[in-house]
């Protein structure tokens, strides 16, 4: 009992003194304005010492991914300090490799400016803009998930490659949060944002989206992510979601034979029970108008004697295991729990594909 009691009056002396170091050095120490150096610039911005990096730049609208919103748990938000951004901090060593320490790369959100600061962000992220949007039309797919489109209203048009992400800003307790979502419209609607959102219990960004009425407006940056789809017609894409991952998968199909209409391509599709099923009968009807275009569902768990399903039935990687042949020239795109990125990933490189051809993003 009284090694409890010292235990737990030690944790509350150590973040009350973290909290009074916090709020004093915001009220007592005055960095002045520093200068913030962007690619070398010839034009150095001017900014108050004080703030972290991440909401520095997002000040002077520049927006770097950040799907935690700042809180240092999600790896997004990593640039470049060549100067002036102080020593590695603990928090950032998860999620840096020993190659990104060598290199300077650092996550934005854990640097504070303190002095003159150096960094060097990608020509694209510079280009990322905010949008304005209106809610054109509210769609629920499952009992959990639904589909959202989003008109643009300022700028009226977005450029963004198949596979994309923005993120959705919404006021929690009076601060901007941000949340990446997946755009699942095709590259021909450059007027639309639509995306696919699951209702998380309890979250903040999920639940905002689930209560959006048609008329009502939504502002966010974009576009961000790495999803590069390859150029040649001669490669097959490979196409493996679950639950809300369908989103990427969506738009990269859609776009993909918008382009290119004889095009091979596999979409394997994780369910857990029937219940999990969306756009499936959408996706075989393109498959009747393209036919190397493949949709291949998979139920993971036992269903009901009520459920109707004739389809695969087991994890979804076992299904690309089946369907796949080896050696085939492919590229892969990959989005839903890391488990099943996992799982996807070993099979995928046992049938021949290269760490640069596979792309994924775990939610
Ligand atoms: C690149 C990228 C693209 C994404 N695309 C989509 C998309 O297209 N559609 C979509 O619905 N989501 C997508 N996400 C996930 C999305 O960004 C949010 O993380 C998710 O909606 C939860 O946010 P929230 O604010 O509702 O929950 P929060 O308020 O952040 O979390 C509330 C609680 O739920 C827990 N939690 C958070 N996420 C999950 C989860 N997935 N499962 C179970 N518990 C969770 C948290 O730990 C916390 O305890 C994407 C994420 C990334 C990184
Ligand atoms: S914004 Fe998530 S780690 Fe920096």
């Amino acid at each position: 009992m009284v090694y409890l009691w010292s235990v737990l009056s030690l944790g509350g002396l150590t973040a009350a003194l973290a909290g009074l170091l916090i709020v004093s050095e915001r009220l007592l120490v005055d960095y002045g304005v520093c200068k913030l150096d962007i690619n070398s610039g010839e034009e150095p911005l001017e900014v108050d010492g004080g703030d972290t990096l991440l909401s520095t730049l997002y000040a002077n609208e520049i927006f770097i991914p950040s799907a935690c919103g700042g809180k240092g748990t999600c790896g997004h938000c990593k640039i470049t300090v060549t100067a002036g951004g102080g020593r590695v901090l603990p928090t950032e060593t998860p999620y840096l490799s020993r190659k990104e320490i060598r290199s300077n790369v650092r996550l934005a959100c854990q640097v504070k400016i303190r002095e003159d600061i150096f960094v060097r962000i990608p020509e694209e992220l510079l280009n990322v803009q905010m949008f304005s949007s209106v809610v054109e039309s509210v769609r629920e797919l499952t009992y959990d998930i639904k589909e959202m489109r989003l008109r643009l209203t300022e700028p009226m048009e977005i450029s963004h490659r198949p596979g994309q992400y923005v993120q959705i800003q919404v006021s929690s307790a009076g601060e901007p949060i941000f949340r990446a979502y997946s755009i699942s419209s095709s590259i021909a609607e450059p007027n639309i944002v639509e995306l696919v959102v699951r209702l998380i219990p309890g979250g903040i960004c999920s639940t905002y989206l689930h209560s959006l009425n048609v008329g009502d407006g939504v502002n966010f940056t974009g576009p961000y992510g790495e999803f590069v789809l390859n150029e040649d017609p001669s490669v097959e894409v490979v196409c493996v979601g679950g639950g809300c991952g369908m989103a990427p998968m969506k738009n990269i199909i859609y776009s993909l034979y918008e382009r290119w209409p004889e095009r091979s391509c596999w979409l394997f599709f994780g369910c857990r029970t029937t219940h999990d099923i969306f756009y499936l009968e959408q996706f075989e009807k393109l498959a009747r108008k393209h036919p190397n275009f493949h949709v291949v569902y998979a139920m993971s768990e036992k269903l009901d004697e009520s459920e109707q399903w004739e389809g695969d039935t087991g994890f979804v990687h076992l299904s690309v295991d089946k369907c796949l042949g080896a050696d085939v020239k492919r590229q892969a795109f990959l989005c839903g729990p890391p488990l099943m990125i996992e799982a996807v990933t070993g099979v995928l490189r046992e049938k021949g594909l290269r760490s640069k051809d596979i792309f994924y993003d775990e939610f």
